[in-house]
């Protein structure tokens, strides 16, 4: 499918992996809708291109993304891809003080929950367009194996993952294709002190962009490329290579 003349939501697309879809996309889209929390960055994005429609929503509280969503539908009912990007990594261990429950549960409804939320917002909107549609959901190599840290995020990847599996089943011989995308380590805010050799988050972008004109249904990018291979021939070497990512 070409990302192109449609109207697009995307999610934390203020920052990071986001923000290099939105450079990628709003030049050739009609219309860019963007959901984040810092109304500043927003307005910056808006500065910049004319298509940009910012929404400020904290996708960690249910009721604020139900009515984010439902007001983005009535004002765009042209909606007919979703890119499911935001997404939080927090590094204490399981033992750490300062692993507490809202920590748990304000990852999992920023990386998992929301996602799952938005597509059962959309889905009805997108089975009913009259254009190919697409749900994007940016996950993570980490789906498959954990690191030692930030286990609960490396959970939500895994169960992002394989939620999008099962709504591409569930969207079978429908105009909706669903894609999973399989990031690497990119180099953005949320990576910023930590890892080598990563990826720059415009190549992320124009590979997850390549990836869904492809008609890929899981994208992998950069070195994640390696990663069916790698788990066909030897899963424990992938095993111990994201232990210590
Ligand atoms: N960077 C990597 O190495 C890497 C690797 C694999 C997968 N990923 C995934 O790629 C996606 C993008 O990551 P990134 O590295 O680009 O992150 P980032 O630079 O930290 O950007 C995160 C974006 O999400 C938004 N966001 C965070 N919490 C939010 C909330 N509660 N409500 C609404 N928006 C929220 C942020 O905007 P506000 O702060 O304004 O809300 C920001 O725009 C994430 O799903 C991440 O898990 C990243």
């Amino acid at each position: 499918m070409r990302i192109k003349d449609k109207t697009l939501l995307i999610t934390g697309g203020t920052s990071g992996v986001g923000r290099a879809l939105v450079d990628a996309l709003a030049p050739i889209n009609k219309a860019v809708v963007v959901i984040a929390r810092d109304r500043k960055k927003l307005e910056e994005l808006c500065a910049e291109y004319n298509n940009i429609h910012p929404y400020v929503c904290d996708l960690q509280v249910q009721t604020d993304v139900q009515k984010t969503v439902k007001v983005i539908l009535s004002d765009h009912p042209k909606l007919s891809v979703v890119i499911n990007n935001a997404g939080i990594q927090n590094i204490p261990m399981v033992h750490d003080n300062a692993f507490d429950f809202y920590s748990i549960t304000n990852e999992i409804m920023i990386n998992l929950a929301a996602p799952i939320w938005i597509s059962a917002l959309t889905i009805r909107h997108l089975i009913k367009s009259d254009e190919q549609a697409a749900y994007i959901n940016i996950a993570s190599g980490l789906a498959y194996y954990p690191k030692k840290q930030a286990a609960v995020y490396c959970a939500t990847k895994a169960g992002l993952h394989n939620f999008t599996t099962g709504l591409r089943y569930q969207l079978e011989d429908t105009n909706i294709n669903v894609h999973s995308v399989i990031l690497p380590i990119v180099d953005t805010p949320m990576t910023t002190g930590r890892g080598r050799d990563k990826l720059s988050s415009r190549e992320a972008a124009q590979q997850i962009v390549r990836g869904v004109q492809r008609n890929r249904q899981n994208i992998y990018v950069g070195k994640a490329k390696w990663l069916p291979l790698l788990l066909r021939i030897s899963p424990w070497l992938v095993k111990t290579i994201l232990k210590n990512a």
